[in-house]
Order: C-alpha cells, then structure tokens, then sequence
C-alpha cells in the first residue's frame, strides 16, 4: 500500500482508520472521502466530499491521486438496513460496485469489511466455523455475503487483489456507531459514565462476538499487508477477540462502577437479528494464513472503555 484511499472515512471505523493509516503511510498518502463535509479528517491529508454510488467523481479521484489501494467502508448496518431494505442495498451494493469495478480499472487492491451478519439461522451457532452454511436474513447480511462473494469474483476473474474480514461487533470512543445490532456494547460505556444505568435494547443472555477498535485496525491492516502466497481464502475471514453478553458487559462495568444498573427494554427487531447470528466464531484460519492476533479483551477493554470515555465527557473519574 502506498497511495489508499478510504471511502466512507467519516464512519465509526474509517475516522480512526484514516488516523492510523496516516500515521503509517503518511498524511499525505492516505485520501479520506466521505459523502458528509468534515473537519477533522482533511486536518493531516487530503479529503474530498464524495459519494461512493457517483462512479465518475469516484473513478477522477482514484485516478487523480494515482491511488493503489481502496478501503470501501460504505454501509448502512444491521438495523438500519431492516428499515429500509431496498436503499440497503443501494447504497451497500452500489458502493461495493463501484470499488470493485474502479479497482478493475485502475488495478487497485480492495478490501471491504464483511461481518458476522453474514452467517443465519441455520449457520452452526458455537465455534462458527470459517466455511459453513451462509443464510443470512437481514438485507445487510444478504449484501455482505454478495460482497465476498463479488469480491472473490473480482479476483478470480479479472486478479483484483479484493480481501476482507468477517467484522463483529466492534466497541470504540471516537465516532459512534450507528444503526447496528452490536451498537449497545458502545452505547453502554457511555450510559455507565454518564448516568450509571443502561437500558439494553436486547436479552441478558445474548451472546455476540466482539473486537476493540485497535484490534480491528490492526485486522484492516495487516491482512492487506499479509503474503499473498499464504492466503488460501480471501473473502471473508472470520476475525474475533471476546464473545459476551449483555449480563457478562454489566458486570464487568460493575467492577469499575459497583453501582451500575442495567435495565432491559427488548427491541424485537434487534432481538431477531442478533438471534440469527453466531454465539462465537473461530477466526483459526487468520490466526494461521496472516498472523490475526487479537490483543484486547473484555477486561482491558473496559478499562480502556471506562476511562477514555469518563474523560472525554469530563466525568475525568476514569
Ligand atoms: N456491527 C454490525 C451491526 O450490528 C455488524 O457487522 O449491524
């Protein structure tokens, strides 16, 4: 990698990607494009205003920064998308389009998360294994399992150097996410800090696999960075550091906050996406073909969780 650019950089993970990109490759290598104006991600490189589904200002700006690599993090999540289906698709499958078709062009590598949302109802739920049974049954589950597979395509067909990872859950303190199922075990920090009580939107004993923002940053990176020779898959790798639950978070928030309370206000929508997806799944196949070595858990985590965000909203107890 040596000229990326990042599409959607305003989002949960391209605003910090962006940063660690940057501090690797150079402020100046790393283009951040989103369809929003922002201040903070022009600050030590070049940023554009754009919309991934526009193929021509998306195909000028590639070619303008003579760029070698794409990082397509356009997406509307789990829950959003259930809202509105049809747009889900639009955007997830337009933007992926778009990058494949423009990396063919200009003979870019790519990667695009893919996510636990892909595995369904009728995918093993313990120990998910890396090539198992692919029903989705949310519309971002149904556009991700396109996307590896059009990713694989691209690369089978035309050699684009596509790879991605099977993102869970992940928990962050610089730009929240939004609209996905896995969002409480963010929101939940900031509810524990800000007033000691969460309502969580699902059941005490649903369990999601989950990673902490460095750690993914780190799975963006070095699977881009990986050999080539030893990838025996390409798209998508399960990656995972922790698995928990609602009730497993709170109390280990409680060792912080020992007055913490969680309160349930079931959300039947998120229930039923969460239900369909994986327990835990196992990420052997990055630990064996690129290195994928995790470095958070839910301990360390909540420590780094707790007194990041106690700052940031100047509680400064943590
Ligand atoms: N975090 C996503 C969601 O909850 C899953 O990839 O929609």
């Amino acid at each position: 990698m040596k000229k990326i650019m990042i599409v959607g950089a305003g989002g949960q993970i391209g605003s910090e990607l962006t940063v660690k990109l940057r501090s690797i490759y150079g402020g100046a290598n790393v283009v951040a494009t989103d369809i929003k104006p922002n201040d903070t991600l022009g600050g030590d490189g070049p940023f554009a205003v754009l919309d991934a589904l526009d193929a021509r200002a998306y195909a000028e700006l590639v070619a303008r920064y003579d760029v070698d690599t794409i990082f397509n993090l356009v997406a509307l999540l789990s829950a959003t998308g259930e809202r509105d289906p049809q747009l889900a698709w639009r955007v997830n499958i337009g933007a992926l389009m778009n990058s494949l078709e423009i990396a063919r062009e200009n003979g870019c590598a790519v990667f695009t998360p893919s996510s636990i949302a892909a595995f369904g109802p009728d995918t093993p739920k313990d120990n998910t294994p890396q090539d198992t049974v692919m029903h989705p049954t949310t519309i971002y589950g149904v556009c991700k399992v396109t996307g590896e597979l059009m990713s694989d395509y691209y690369y089978h067909r035309f050699g684009i150097d596509a790879r991605s990872v099977r993102f869970p859950g992940i928990v962050s303190n610089l730009t929240l996410p939004g609209g996905g199922t896995t969002d409480y075990a963010v929101e939940i920090y900031y509810e524990a800090v800000k007033h000691k009580r969460f309502v969580c939107p699902l059941p005490e004993d649903m369990y999601m696999d989950m990673l902490y923002m460095p750690d993914a940053l780190d799975a963006c990176i070095g699977l881009m960075e990986a050999d080539p020779a030893r990838l025996v898959h390409r798209n998508s790798f399960n990656v995972t550091a922790m698995s928990f639950s609602p009730e497993v978070i709170a109390a280990e928030i409680r060792k912080h906050i020992p007055d913490f309370v969680m309160d349930y206000d079931i959300d039947p929508l998120k229930e039923r996406i969460a239900a369909s997806w994986p327990n835990n799944i196992d990420d052997t196949c990055a630990r064996r073909e690129w290195d994928w070595n995790p470095k958070w858990d839910l301990a360390s985590m909540t420590e780094d969780m707790l007194r990041v965000v106690g700052k940031k909203i100047g509680a400064g107890k943590y």
